[in-house]
């Protein structure tokens, strides 16, 4: 494959499993050292094992536990990258999860939980990228931006989602953070943008896709007809994060199969 990372340190988050899984190896399979982050100590084992995928395959990274939604996990993750690696170029803001619930049940703690790891935790990791890009400055040998940042973010950044008010609301938040830190720092040569992906095979919407009942009534939402792969997502990734998209700026690019051209309007309406 194309080395278009080579010689650049990206930082995955929410990296043991699902997109941060596949996407860590995209960036590794193009060239990037890949830090696998993961949450917590139950998930150091499934980290270990997209590591071990990535050198398998001929890439290089390391794991990393941290909790995106601490503040000073963050930071101590960033400061012990820089001190390993000498920078960071790429964040991919990836970690993510749901507690979904009818509105009127939801508890606070459902709430909170998904904004602190969804919003918050993207808050805390582009924070630490960003001061790190600027203490290194720039360095066009690698690239010609000075760093990159892709958000995770969803097409309920845009489709409203019954039952899931705090992780549409978080998508949401994401896409104006985004676009607001993007519009701050392009003078800078730093570059921020998201993916927006629609429903792809992973553990987050297992139930969704697991019987063929259910991919059936899936792929009503999906007019390209087919559920998305991780392999989807990382190829996004790898462009946002590379050179090949260096003029583009505080966009969100939706990799949903059409699930935003709201499909349920092609015969009604
Ligand atoms: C959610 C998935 C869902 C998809 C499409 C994603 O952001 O995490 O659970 O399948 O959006 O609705």
């Amino acid at each position: 494959m194309d080395q278009k990372l080579k010689g650049q340190i990206a930082i995955v988050t929410g990296a043991s499993s699902g997109i941060g899984a596949g996407v860590s190896k995209s960036l590794a399979a193009a060239g990037a050292t890949v830090v696998v982050n993961h949450p917590v100590a139950a998930t150091a084992a499934a980290a270990e094992g997209v590591l071990t995928e990535i050198k398998n395959a001929g890439g290089a990274g390391i794991t990393y536990q941290c909790d995106v939604s601490k503040e000073a996990e963050v930071q101590k993750m960033f400061a012990d990258v820089v001190a390993q690696f000498g920078t960071v170029h790429i964040l991919i803001n990836n970690a993510g999860l749901q507690r979904d619930s009818p509105f009127q049940e939801m508890t606070l703690e459902q709430w909170n939980t998904v904004l602190g790891v969804n919003l918050t935790g993207q808050f805390l990791c582009a924070r630490e990228a960003i001061r790190e890009f600027l203490r290194r400055g720039p360095v066009p040998e690698i690239s010609r931006a000075t760093g990159k940042i892709v958000c995770m973010s969803s097409v309920h950044e845009e489709i409203p989602w019954a039952g899931h008010a705090n992780y549409a609301a978080s998508k949401g938040g994401i896409m104006m953070m985004m676009k607001s830190i993007s519009q701050e720092f392009a003078p800078m040569k730093i570059r921020i943008n998201s993916i927006g992906p629609g429903a792809i095979k992973t553990p987050i919407n297992h139930a969704a896709w697991a019987t063929p009942a259910a991919e059936k009534t899936l792929l009503e939402l999906i007019p390209y007809n087919r559920v998305g792969v991780v392999e989807d997502i990382g190829a996004a990734a790898v462009w946002l994060a590379s050179d090949d998209s260096d003029y583009v700026n505080g966009i969100t690019l939706f990799v949903d199969g059409g699930m935003t051209l709201y499909p349920g309007f092609s015969t009604n309406g």
